[in-house]
């Protein structure tokens, strides 16, 4: 039972992009419900002139727009966080689209009640991840906020419905020409999927990519470059600090002229269908090679292989849209309790697409030479492992050694 008439609503905050999807929505939701429509655009770093779009969203009929920088937040509270863990979904997606949405959310949730708004709306399709994480989020900021999902309610079912929809009601729509697939970009990625993308075996258009160049394209000469991280956290490129939100875009500016982070994948879509999407995530590709390097010198083995365990269900909670939940919370505990030695430098060689690692160092490193070497040493006692071979081996011989029990037992007529 709803508590109140859904149909009828004070002020909605929609997550405006200044699409034509987004656009016909501030329309409809005012037909339909009467409301005021706050447009709430985030600058999550896809390169987007802002004051443009919000321009555009006044014109279309939004009561009041709200404009946001974060792209230090997204970079510092959601991607490093995620980077600390190694999250990758189903072995090569990186979740740039996923970790976007709760903040998203939140910052939505939060303009909501400043200014009183009973309701909160976004763009995503009724197919989609999206619309699931988007709104697990509201939800768990606050219960009783009302929803709304145009694209489960409208009657709209093509763009051209849309089109036709935008003319009808005089909406400003910027005469881009429509891409053959949809996009979605931000300071960590971008990703392509839908219409010439739907078949799986479709190779995608090199001019479909906006930031790698392809690897055949890339300079002959390769880039070598030092990252440094400070208790798993990456601070320094080539010894020269920067903020979160800078790093990224610097590593995108390097890895992408190197062809650097492209996927081109079928992935599970919580709401049950496979879907084909292409990805380019220079950035946090270098990122995750790096953080590896250097956890390599710093983990203890066990906490290693643990922590390995649990990716995948991060990853898979993160995909799902569970950012605000007691499970990403405590795992992120256990992530980052691990990480507090996880401070080095890890050298990387980037080339025509190709990620080698150089080396790696660490001050707290784990790793001993003195004690790995093949030469003369001083610390190990090689006799020592027969005793710890002799004993790992006792229940390996115990079938051996009852199966010649019993045949002595039957020898001897038992
Ligand atoms: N499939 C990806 C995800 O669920 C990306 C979704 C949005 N991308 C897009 N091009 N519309 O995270």
């Amino acid at each position: 039972m709803e508590k109140s008439n859904p149909n009828k609503i004070n002020k909605v905050v929609l997550a405006y992009s200044g699409g034509l999807d987004t656009s016909v929505i501030i329309t409809w939701l005012k037909e339909k419900y009467g409301c005021q429509v706050i447009a709430f655009c985030a600058d999550l770093g896809q390169g987007e002139d802002l004051e443009e779009v919000a321009e555009k969203a006044k014109k279309t009929g939004a009561s009041k727009v709200v404009i946001s920088d974060l792209r230090e937040v997204f970079a510092k509270e959601y991607i490093f966080p995620m980077l600390r863990a190694n999250a990758v979904y189903e072995g090569t997606y990186l979740l740039g689209t996923a970790i976007a949405r709760p903040l998203i959310a939140k910052k939505q949730m939060e303009i909501a009640k400043k200014y009183g708004a009973e309701g909160v709306s976004h763009g995503a399709t009724g197919k989609g991840n999206d619309q699931v994480r988007f709104e697990l989020s509201y939800f768990s900021i606050d219960p009783d906020i009302k929803i709304i999902a145009p694209w489960r309610d409208w009657a709209f079912e093509s763009r051209s419905d849309l089109m036709a929809y935008a003319k009808r009601h005089k909406i400003p729509v910027t005469a881009t020409i429509k891409k053959p697939y949809s996009i979605d970009s931000n300071l960590f990625h971008t990703s392509y999927e839908g219409g010439i993308l739907e078949n799986p075996w479709t190779e995608p258009p090199e001019s479909m990519f906006m930031m790698t160049t392809s690897p055949e394209r890339a300079p002959e000469k390769p880039a070598v470059i030092d990252i440094g991280f400070r208790e798993g956290n990456p601070v320094s490129i080539d010894g020269k600090r920067y903020s979160p939100g800078k790093l990224i875009v610097e590593l995108n500016r390097i890895g992408g002229s190197h062809g650097i982070g492209r996927v081109d994948l079928v992935e599970n879509r919580y709401v049950g269908m496979k879907s084909r999407g292409v990805y380019e995530t220079p950035g946090g590709t270098i990122l995750h090679v790096a953080h590896r390097a250097v956890e390599s010198l710093t983990l203890d083995r066990e906490v290693l292989h643990l922590r390995d365990s649990l990716i995948s269900q991060y990853a898979e909670i993160i995909y799902y849209g569970y950012w605000f939940s007691p499970e990403r919370e405590l795992l992120q505990t256990l992530f980052d309790r691990a990480q507090e030695g996880v401070t080095g430098v890890a050298r990387l060689k980037l080339y025509k697409g190709s990620l080698t690692l150089l080396g790696r160092k660490a001050p707290r490193s784990l790793y001993s030479k003195a004690i790995s070497t093949f030469e003369k040493d001083t610390c190990y006692v090689q006799k020592d492992a027969e005793g710890f071979i002799r004993l790992n081996a006792l229940r390996l011989k115990l079938p051996a050694l009852s199966r010649t029990k019993v045949k002595g037992s039957r020898a001897k007529g038992k």
